[in-house]
Formats: C-alpha cells, sequence, structure tokens
C-alpha cells in the first residue's frame, strides 16, 4: 500500500513505513504527520505485526526536521497548538505503542526528525547519518519532546550542548553518546535493524508491550516506574503466553508466540 507521503510495506510480522518526500529532505508536514499516525494505528491495532520500522526514502535524509515553510509565519498560538498536536498524534503515540518501534536513521535527523527517532523505542543509524536539534538556529526550541527525550538518553550536559549550539553529531559520536544503539553502512541498514526485529518476534508480544509501559512509566510526571512495573509484570501472569513461555522452559523447547 502507498500513500502520497509515505509508503508502507508488510512483510511477515515487520511493517516498514518510509517517509517518502525526499525533495524536501522528509521533513515533516501535517500531512505527512497524519499519515503517519494512520499507518502506525492500524499497525497497533493489527495482531499480526510485532515490529515497525520507521525509515527515510532516499541516501540523504532519514528527517530534516518539521517542515519550516509550514510554520514560518505562524503566531504563538499556533505554534503551541503545532506542537501539542504532534506530541498526541505521532511523538508521545509512538512511544505509548504496544509494539517496538526501530528508527533506521539512514542520513539526516534533525530537529523532528531526530525527535521522531528519539520516540521510537531502538535507534540504528547508517555511518553517513547526521543528528541534531537546530531550532534554536531558527529562533525556537525543539518542539516535538526533544528537550525531554535527549535529556532523559544522553543525559542533561549533552543535551544541553546539542540544543544551545544546534550542532550536529556523526553517527560514531552518536553511538558514544548513547544516542544511537548501533552504526552500519547505508546499504546494511535496514537489514539489521531487521535482524533486531527478528529477535524481537520470538518473544511473547503482550510481555514485549507490559515492558514497554514500565519503562515509560518512570519518564512520566506522577507515575512511579517500580509501582508500574509490579502492576505489569503481575498482569502478564495471567496470559496464554506465559503459560507458554514457561511450558516451553520445562519441555525443553522453544516457545511459540506466532502463528
Ligand atoms: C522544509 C526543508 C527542510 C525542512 C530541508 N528542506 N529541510 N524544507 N523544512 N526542515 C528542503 C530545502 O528547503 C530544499 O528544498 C530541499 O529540502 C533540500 O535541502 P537543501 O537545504 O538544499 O540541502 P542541503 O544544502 O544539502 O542542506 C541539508 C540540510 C538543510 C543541512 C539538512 O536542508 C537544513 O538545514 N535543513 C533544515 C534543518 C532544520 O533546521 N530542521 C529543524 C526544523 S524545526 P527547496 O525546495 O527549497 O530546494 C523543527 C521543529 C520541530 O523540526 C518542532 C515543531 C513543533
Amino acid at each position: 500500500m502507498s500513500e502520497s507521503n509515505i509508503i508502507i510495506q508488510e512483510n511477515g510480522h515487520v511493517l516498514t513505513v518510509t517517509i517518502n518526500r525526499p525533495n524536501q529532505l522528509n521533513a515533516l508536514n501535517r500531512e505527512t504527520i497524519l499519515e503517519l499516525h494512520e499507518a502506525l494505528k492500524s499497525a497497533n491495532q493489527d495482531e499480526n505485526i510485532g515490529v515497525v520500522i520507521l525509515t527515510g526514502s532516499g541516501e540523504k535524509a532519514f528527517v530534516a526536521g518539521a517542515d519550516i515553510k509550514e510554520f514560518a509565519n505562524f503566531k504563538p498560538s499556533e505554534g503551541q497548538e503545532l506542537s501539542a498536536w504532534g506530541h498526541e498524534i505521532l511523538f508521545n503515540y509512538i512511544e505509548a505503542m504496544d509494539k517496538p518501534v526501530i528508527a533506521a536513521i539512514n542520513g539526516f535527523a534533525l530537529g523532528g526528525g531526530l525527535e521522531l527517532a528519539m520516540a521510537s523505542h531502538i535507534r540504528v543509524a547508517s555511518d553517513n547519518a547526521r543528528m541534531g536539534l537546530p531550532e534554536v538556529s531558527l529562533g525556537v526550541i525543539p518542539g516535538y519532546g526533544g528537550t525531554q527525550r535527549l535529556t532523559q538518553l544522553v543525559g542533561k550536559g549533552k543535551a544541553f550542548e546539542m540544543i544551545a549550539t544546534a550542532g550536529m553529531i556523526n553517527a560514531d559520536e552518536a553511538l558514544q553518546w548513547g544516542l544511537v544503539n548501533h552504526v552500519t553502512t547505508p546499504e546494511e541498514l535496514i537489514a539489521l535493524a531487521e535482524k533486531i526485529a527478528a529477535k524481537i518476534l520470538k518473544n511473547s508480544p503482550n510481555a514485549i508491550g507490559a515492558a514497554i509501559r514500565a519503562v515509560n512509566a518512570n519518564f512520566k510526571d506522577g507515575l512511579n516506574g517500580y509501582d508500574k512495573e509490579i502492576e505489569e509484570f503481575g498482569r502478564c501472569f495471567g496470559t496464554p503466553e506465559f503459560v507458554e513461555g514457561t511450558t516451553a522452559f520445562m519441555e525443553k523447547r522453544k516457545a511459540e508466540f506466532r502463528k
């Protein structure tokens, strides 16, 4: 299936979503954000899908940010509305999905592009990738979660440096910082994401969803991550997947969670 700004490919239990505006370096306009939301929502509801891979089309960019041309004339209220809308339907939505999203960063991941990668659960990058939050060079600040998620991922000191300098780091620096998990060649990038997906797909979908909720809880205001872990841990015991996982261990065979 193909829509105007994204390409969707289903391969087994993996859905690959490619942002496809290469002439604008895959910048996120409202239409693209809406299409991404629809695709991710249906993936989240589809039992057949266990992992989503997000990437950008072309050799140059993952996503070069929010579409600057779209918001250049905005008033403060419109800026705030855009930010709140994006948080809700895309960035927070991805983070809270029941299945892991792997960002395969194939080039520039700037501003909203890096924020999209950071909202994903796992990041892998090609060795030509460049990452940054250049918003202060435009007179704004990161508005799709960057001030929070970059700080969570790399710590306050490095986050401040990246945000205040508006500078970019390369893939190896991102690996050193802990901003991405793995770096490979552009040719091997999707295969690497698929290899991680294949490992995830061997495990209990229910338990993976529970783990995402427990990990996220620590970063939410007013929630105690340890309490959430205890609650989600207990809930796993009532599932057929728990019976299958533990029975398979006792029977010295591999668990089968998927048809
Ligand atoms: C709209 C963009 C764009 C963007 C690139 N383009 N980034 N259009 N929004 N974020 C367009 C260019 O205008 C140009 O189209 C085409 O893509 C190719 O880009 P070039 O600039 O010609 O390429 P190059 O010289 O190689 O430079 C690459 C680049 C540069 C370094 C990545 O494009 C760049 O600095 N882009 C902006 C990066 C940025 O500031 N991102 C943060 C955005 S703010 P035309 O048609 O003009 O030739 C943000 C806020 C998030 O993300 C929060 C919102 C609530």
